[in-house]
């Protein structure tokens, strides 16, 4: 879709979909919180996510861990020594940038791409948040704020192993905040300082690895498409070359999204091989590894990690489903436009708004009745105020896919009107047989 980044903030803002952070001092850089459609939104992603990797599957297991790790899991997993930025400033404009996100020319010449001032050396930057836990300063401790979910996950392998009857090839799951100390924090809430992540830690049998990393490149790919209704045409998949891994991949995979501002990474799919476990086991001294009851064998199983940005998520469907639709004239002969957000039913913050075509004579508190029983199963919201056709626009902003209409019919045949927000077309249905209907679109 062709929305500016522009039009998206502001709507986010007008209709609560996501305000700047602390808004009332000013707000504070790159830092965002989700009103009460962005939270709806927010939560039905990781709710599809959830289902997707965890309930439906046989052998994936979910996992909640803390924030705060013990300080040793950030040197065992290597990102104390390696997860850093190479950083350069610019000595005239004091600009700061990723010497590795700069373009040749400015590298070679040590030439900032602002203001063609002189760039300082590279210095590598820490991108971990840390803080002191414990009251005394002397005796304090110093804790990261985990940078990934997935060290969370890799320290909890031998206790879901011991406790929940899982068998390899397995997975846990995991959604959950993620800190790091980014420097380039444009594009909205596209790379931000304080994020979610949605993560799964394949464990598979060493010499299975590459099929199991072939099996969830293939299987994260569709979920985009089909439980999330991302545009094909907005996706592509970028194999990793040997110089772009991370330091703790074999292989990897990047789901890539078209986004405003360019194609960029959305979901990467990792081949971890051992070392995570092996590393923990190193530095904790214990043996960290699994025993195959089928071989009898023991080994430290290799890991296919599936590594999904939540809140980078939220922008992709909001992005994705941003039109801006010419639907005929005006009464003055312009063209009429509405703004139609076409999210996927069950990303939907939203997915039923109860209009009553009047607020008098009883067909309000139809209206009302009707929306409080369609409120056990879906997502509603009343509005009694305005024009029809207004509230009607209100709803396809936000990407409500269905609007109940009551009229005055309503009382003597027990039926209202259920509009369909994309083809803005309308049917009669008995109101017993509401819920069941809606039910039966949200799947078409
Ligand atoms: N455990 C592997 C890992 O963390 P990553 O490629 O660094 O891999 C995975 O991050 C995903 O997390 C990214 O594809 C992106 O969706 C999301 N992500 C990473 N950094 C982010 C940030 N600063 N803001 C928002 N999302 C971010």
């Amino acid at each position: 879709s062709g929305v500016s980044m522009e039009k998206l903030v502001s709507l986010c803002k007008r209709r609560g979909f996501v305000y700047p952070s602390s808004e009332i001092y000013g707000g504070l850089s790159a830092t965002w919180d989700y009103g009460p459609l962005g939270v709806e939104l927010k939560k039905n992603i990781q709710e599809i996510w959830w289902k997707e990797m965890t309930r439906t599957q046989d052998n994936i297991v979910g996992l909640d861990a803390a924030i705060m790790m013990h300080p040793k899991t950030w040197e065992a997993s290597g990102h104390v020594a390696n997860f850093s930025d190479p950083l350069v400033d610019c000595k005239k404009c004091k600009t700061r940038f990723r010497e590795d996100k700069l373009e040749q020319q400015y590298v070679d010449n040590k030439e900032c791409p602002e203001c063609g001032g002189e760039l300082t050396e590279p210095r590598n930057f820490n991108l971990m948040f840390s803080t002191q836990m414990g009251a005394v300063e002397d005796s304090s401790m110093k804790v990261y704020l985990r940078p990934e979910t997935a060290q969370g996950i890799f320290v909890n392998f031998k206790n879901v192993v011991d406790t929940s009857r899982v068998k390899i090839p397995f997975g846990i799951a995991q959604v959950g905040k993620a800190f790091r100390n980014e420097i380039t924090t444009k594009n909205f809430i596209f790379r931000t300082c304080e994020f979610e992540q949605m993560e799964m830690q394949f464990f598979v049998k060493p010499g299975t690895d590459e099929k199991w990393f072939e099996y969830w490149m293939e299987a994260r790919k569709a979920y985009y498409t089909e439980k999330l209704g991302v545009r094909p045409t907005h996706l592509q998949f970028h194999r990793h070359g040997e110089g772009e891994l991370a330091f703790y991949a074999k292989d990897a995979f990047d789901i890539e999204y078209k986004f405003p501002f360019g194609w960029e990474e959305l979901e990467g799919i990792h081949s971890r091989t051992d070392y995570d476990l092996s590393q923990h086991s190193k530095f904790c001294g214990k043996e960290i590894n699994y025993l195959d009851q089928e071989t009898n064998e023991w080994y430290i199983p290799y890991v296919i990690e599936t590594s999904a940005g939540l809140t980078r998520s939220v922008l992709i469907a909001l992005t994705d489903a941003y039109e801006e639709e010419t639907i005929g004239v005006d009464k003055k002969g312009n063209p009429d436009v509405r703004t139609v957000l076409h999210f996927h039913p069950d990303v939907a913050p939203v997915k039923v708004a109860v209009l009553p075509l009047v607020k008098k004579d009883g067909i309000d508190e139809l209206a009302k009745s009707i929306e409080k029983e369609l409120r056990e199963d879906y997502n509603t919201f009343y509005d009694q105020s305005g024009a029809i056709g207004k509230r009607y626009r209100r709803m396809d902003e936000i990407g409500t896919p269905f609007c109940i209409t009551v009229d005055y019919d309503s009382k003597e045949d027990d039926s209202v009107t259920l509009r369909f927000r994309d083809s803005m077309e309308q049917v009669r249905v008995k109101r017993s047989e509401l819920s069941a209907r809606i039910k039966l679109e949200m799947k078409n």
